[in-house]
C-alpha cells in the first residue's frame, strides 16, 4: 500500500511532464464525426443540463450560451456565441458531444460526470440557445 502512496504521484506526474511536450493532437472519434444526436432530449434530461450549465459552463459560455461568462474574456480561444445560428452550424451533433466529453484546448473535460444520455441532452441544450 505504501509502495503505492509513494509512486502514485511519480507515475502521475512523470506521465503529465512525458505528455508536455507533444500534446495528441485534438480528433474526433471516427464513431462520432457527423453523427446526429441519436437521444431524443426530454424535459427532464434538458432541465439537468441546464443545471450542469449553470455550474460547469456559464463561466465560460455565459449563462445563455452568449459568450459572455466571468471567465470568458481570460480565454485565449474566442468564446463563440451559441445564440448566433451560424456558430455551431458547420460542426455535427458528434462533434459537440465529444468536445464537451473530452474538453478541447482551454475547455476542461466533463469526462465521466455525465452520462451518455446527459451529454446528448447537452448538446440538444446547446442547440436550443441557437436564436430562429
Ligand atoms: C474554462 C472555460 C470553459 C468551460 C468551463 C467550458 N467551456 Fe466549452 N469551450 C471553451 C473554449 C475555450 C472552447 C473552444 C475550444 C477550442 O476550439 O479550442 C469551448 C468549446 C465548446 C464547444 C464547441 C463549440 C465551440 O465553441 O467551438 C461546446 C459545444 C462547448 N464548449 C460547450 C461547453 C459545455 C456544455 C460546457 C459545460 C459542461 C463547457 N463548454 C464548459 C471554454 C470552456
Amino acid at each position: 500500500m505504501k509502495v503505492l502512496v509513494v509512486l502514485a504521484p511519480i507515475l502521475l506526474f512523470g506521465s503529465m511532464a512525458l505528455g508536455d511536450d507533444k500534446p495528441a493532437p485534438f480528433q474526433v472519434p471516427a464513431d462520432l464525426v457527423g453523427k446526429t444526436n441519436p437521444v431524443k432530449p426530454t424535459p427532464e434530461g434538458l432541465a439537468h443540463a441546464k443545471k450542469m450549465w449553470g455550474y460547469d459552463c456559464a463561466i465560460c459560455h455565459g449563462p445563455g450560451g452568449e459568450g459572455k461568462g466571468d471567465l470568458t474574456s481570460s480565454m485565449k480561444t474566442p468564446i463563440k456565441n451559441f445564440t448566433d445560428p451560424a456558430a455551431l452550424q458547420a460542426m455535427s451533433d458528434g462533434e459537440l458531444y465529444y468536445i464537451i466529453k473530452a474538453g478541447k484546448g482551454e475547455m476542461p473535460p466533463e469526462g465521466d460526470r455525465a452520462k451518455p444520455d446527459d451529454l446528448w441532452n447537452m448538446v440538444a441544450l446547446v442547440r436550443s440557445y441557437a436564436k430562429k
